[in-house]
């Protein structure tokens, strides 16, 4: 088992809560007993009091989890701690409901060696609370042809490959990635951008024309996607499409379903919200890549997690400083804050999808693709919890945001589903929306 960073092994009950576990096919109220930091049980009542050295925790009211699991964030460091921080992230990542992330390997300098997965995996270790896994660069400096270490960096704790930010731009680079770490677990995880479209910034289409900039279709995503499928099939590799923004990108893993190609895929909450048309009046702030499509493209992602085409959710957290999302489009960085809004816009935006289901993509499908543990709630698997108002209010306050990076595309706007508890390894890190006192010094160390 891959270790995350916690090891401390504390005792609770949570108590009223509604569990929801897919892996268990349980949809009941029970309560979790959590000894040493593993499920210890799961009674169908609450023991009449908890013994002293145990904390009580009232879950009444809550629908109670497998751990939900970020499989695709960017936090920043080392090079970029003024737009996150790993622990400001990992706040963020509690806030949000997160037990546990993986961090995309774009930091500065990348994380393409075994000695910076090391140090990024210590630094992690030391700001503490939420569980956090690296991700290893495919290339050299994601220069995009020459590889990295790769088995090193698997050695080393990197739980998948990346070079997010950029497509691996060499097939041949992307093609011996996959035949060297043919024996190792370690899945492909890939931005799908060709990188003929990179003065893109934003979507190819009527509002782009409208306001005379450049833009990227959907075909420079799905070409790239196709591409994958076929490295996939080729190398036998297990692969993972990021962020897919496109319904010509679902049509590519339809197609990859259809050839026997097992290839997952992960959908971001403001594909599934938003659309081209926020960037009206030259928005600087609503610049991501890949980029906001039209209502036909967001309207077949939310059909493809419907029908099971795509089965992770992802933040893509991506930080930046205010002054950084503003100014002329052209030069606004790409990408919003994502953590702490993540749970409400998703569920926002996919109503009719069944509860389970949601869970599912948030908990065990991202655990299976990173090979981590979590995705259940079973007696003696960690205690990573994730507590949940279904039906809670909220409105979207990013100066609240634990994350340093407070531009998202979501403020002021009202959700109903609400994180509100997030429990690592039994230790309770955040409750009812508030860091939790035993919990608060991994919680708000290196806030801002
Ligand atoms: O919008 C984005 N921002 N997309 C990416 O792929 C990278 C990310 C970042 O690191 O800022
Ligand atoms: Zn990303």
């Amino acid at each position: 088992m891959k270790a995350g960073n916690h090891n401390l092994e504390p005792n609770c009950d949570l108590v009223g809560g509604r569990v929801v576990d897919p892996s268990l096919k349980l949809d009941a109220i029970r309560t979790v007993v959590i000894r040493r930091g593993r499920i210890a049980a799961l009674l169908d009542r609450a023991p009449a009091e908890s013994d002293a050295a145990c904390e009580r925790v009232d879950c009444a009211g809550m629908v109670l989890c497998p751990g939900f699991i970020d499989p695709h964030v960017h936090l920043r460091e080392p090079g970029d701690s003024h737009k996150e921080t790993i622990a400001s992230g990992l706040a963020a990542a509690a806030a949000g409901g997160f037990t546990a992330v993986a961090a995309m390997p774009n930091t500065r300098p990348a994380l393409d060696t075994p000695e910076r997965v090391t140090a990024f995996l210590r630094d992690a270790r030391a700001a503490g609370g939420v569980r956090c896994y690296a991700i290893g660069a495919v290339t050299q400096g994601r220069n995009g042809c020459q590889l990295a270490p790769l088995l090193g960096m698997a050695s080393a704790g990197a739980v998948a490959f990346s070079d997010d930010g950029a497509t691996t731009t060499s097939l041949r680079a992307l093609y011996n990635a996959a035949r060297y770490a043919a024996a190792i677990p370690q899945a492909f995880l890939s931005h799908c951008h060709d990188p003929s479209f990179d003065d893109a910034v934003m979507h190819e289409g009527e509002v782009s024309d409208r306001l005379g900039l450049p833009g990227a279709p959907a075909l420079a995503e799905a070409a790239v996607a196709a591409r994958e499928v076929l490295v996939a099939r080729a190398t036998r590799k297990r692969w993972h499409i990021c962020h897919v923004s496109t319904a010509m990108t679902v049509d590519v893993l339809r197609w990859a379903r259809s050839i026997g190609v097992d290839v997952s895929a992960e959908v971001t909450p403001h594909h599934l919200l938003c659309t081209d048309e926020a960037l009206e009046g030259f928005a600087a702030g609503m610049r991501v890549n890949p980029p906001l499509r039209p209502a036909t493209d967001r309207d077949a992602l939310k059909r493809a997690v419907a029908e099971g085409t795509i089965t992770i959710f992802a933040s893509d957290h991506a930080p930046h400083a205010r002054h950084e999302k503003e100014g002329p489009v052209s030069c606004a960085c790409p990408g919003f804050s994502g953590l702490e809004t993540a749970v409400g816009a998703t569920f926002a935006a996919l109503p009719d999808v069944p509860l389970t289901a949601m869970v599912a993509n948030f908990s065990a499908h991202p655990a299976r693709l990173l090979g981590v543990p979590g995705g259940s709630l079973a007696p003696g698997a960690p205690a990573d919890i994730t507590g949940l108002f279904l039906n809670r209010p909220w409105v979207v306050d990013p100066s609240a945001f634990r994350s340093r990076g407070k531009v998202t595309p979501f403020a002021g706007w009202t959700f109903t589903v609400q994180p509100a508890l997030t429990v690592v390894g039994g230790h309770v890190l955040m409750y009812a929306g508030a860091p939790h006192s035993r919990g608060v010094a991994n919680t708000v160390r290196g806030m801002p």
